[in-house]
């Protein structure tokens, strides 16, 4: 922990700034971290995800017909009534549809704690929820406040506001534990970096940045290209893309998500076809090799990165067992490309926002290659 310099604001706060790092663990591929709720405390599993923008609690008034758990884990819900610091706003409804699930409840603040800062956030604490498998308490959504549930900000905007970040970034490096079928809840040593970013730890070589659509909503760039290469014996075979879209960096998803009308053509540099995959063939891990890369080139024009992965880096077993892996790609219904946990946990990621102040925000996403000791290992 570091007091920081924030010109302004740092003679009107008492606190210190703080850099806060949160564990992630595995439960069954979905992975989580914990935050302290209420007076007395209460833990709280939430998935992380880049690709929204609210916390939220499964409230303790839910009933299993609205708030179904067939996840195999236990939730821990929020119980206002349990809480000395708790409030809850029936005058404040809401709803979140997102695209795997959807919820609504009403607003809700409380003292959240990690490690040993404490601090009130604003939540919305949830009365029905269609993620039934999800094997957590909620969500921990870390985009813009501009697009998350009604008179709430998100966690990390929030430590912003009340000076609780040293630097106006957060950091991810997801772990190298793999979700498989023989072990689906392996050991991990991710870590979510909050006020800071920890390259210096885990990444090899620098951290790359491109800047983000504006105004800002999620972690959205440009795609200026998306090319494959296989180089199998003498054979090297290209696919270029085509099509003009941005990238959305969403650790809530798993695959890399293309639009439909290009997936079979960007299956044609792979070794399967993608007919075959949706006619149920399974790809073998064994063909995830090292002979076939994958080179996303994000940003603005004249600005742009490249962050390339091989084949082998792409491999997620446990496609119904695990000498089958997930197909590398799927496709949605957009132009832009979704890239998820199976790309990023390949990389060191840093999502800066340039300024503690929204009103001067200049949100980039970096990443790195990980130091090979820390990348996924079965
Ligand atoms: C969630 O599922 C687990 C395992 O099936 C079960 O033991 C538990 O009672 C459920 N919890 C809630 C809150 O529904
Ligand atoms: C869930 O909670 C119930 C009741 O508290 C307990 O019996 C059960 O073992 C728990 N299940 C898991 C998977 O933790
Ligand atoms: C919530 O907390 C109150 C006060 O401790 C308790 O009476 C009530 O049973 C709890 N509700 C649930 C659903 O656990
Ligand atoms: C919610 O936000 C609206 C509009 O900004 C405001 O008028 C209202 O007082 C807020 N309600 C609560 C409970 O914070
Ligand atoms: C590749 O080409 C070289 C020379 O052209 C040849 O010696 C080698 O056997 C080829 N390898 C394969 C796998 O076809
Ligand atoms: C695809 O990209 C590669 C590498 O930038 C380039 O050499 C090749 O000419 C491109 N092919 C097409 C068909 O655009
Ligand atoms: C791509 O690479 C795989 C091996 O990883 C090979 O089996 C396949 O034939 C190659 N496809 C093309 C089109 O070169
Ligand atoms: C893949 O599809 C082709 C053409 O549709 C078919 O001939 C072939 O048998 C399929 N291969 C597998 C492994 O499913």
């Amino acid at each position: 922990m570091k007091r920081a310099i924030i010109a302004g604001v740092a003679a009107l706060s008492a606190a210190s700034a703080t850099v806060l790092d949160l564990k992630i663990s595995i439960r069954n591929t979905y992975s989580v971290v914990h935050v302290n709720v209420g007076t007395p405390a209460v833990d709280h599993a939430l998935l992380y995800d880049t690709g929204s923008s609210t916390l939220w609690l499964v409230d303790s008034t839910c009933t299993t017909t609205n708030c179904p758990n067939f996840s195999g884990f236990n939730r821990t819900t929020y119980n206002v009534s349990a809480s000395r610091t708790g409030q809850e706003y029936s005058s404040v409804p809401g709803s979140i549809d997102y695209s795997g699930g959807y919820v609504s409840g009403v607003l809700a603040s409380d003292i959240a704690k990690v490690s040993y800062t404490s601090f009130k956030q604003t939540f919305a604490a949830i009365t029905y929820s269609t993620w039934s498998t999800l094997p957590a308490d909620g969500f921990l959504g870390l985009a813009s406040s501009s697009i998350a549930f009604p008179n709430t900000t998100s966690f990390f905007e929030n430590l912003m506001n009340l000076h609780l970040a040293d630097q106006p970034r957060f950091g991810l490096y997801p772990g190298s534990g793999v979700s498989t079928v023989a072990n689906p809840s392996p050991a991990n040593n991710g870590i979510l970096t909050f006020g800071g970013s920890r390259e210096a730890e885990y990444a090899c070589g620098k951290v790359k940045f491109v800047d983000l659509e504006v105004p800002f909503q999620v972690y959205k760039t440009p795609l200026q290209a998306l090319t494959i290469i296989n180089k199998s014996g003498n054979q090297t075979k290209t696919y270029n893309q085509t099509w003009s879209g941005d990238v959305v960096v969403d650790t809530g998803s798993g695959s890399i998500y293309v639009p439909q009308d290009y997936i079979e053509d960007i299956y044609s540099a792979t070794p399967w076809t993608f007919a075959n995959i949706s006619h149920g063939y399974r790809p073998l891990c064994t063909d995830f090799t090292d002979d076939w890369s994958v080179a996303l080139t994000l940003g603005f024009p004249g600005a742009e990165q490249t962050y390339t992965v091989t084949g082998s880096m792409l491999a997620v077993p446990g496609y119904v067992d695990d000498e089958h892996c997930f197909p590398p790609f799927n496709y949605w219904s957009s132009q832009n490309i979704i890239v998820g946990a199976n790309w990023l946990r390949n990389f060191y990621s840093v999502f800066d926002y340039g300024s503690f102040d929204p009103e001067h925000y200049n949100v980039r996403i970096g990443f790195a290659p990980l130091k090979p000791e820390y990348l996924p290992k079965v």
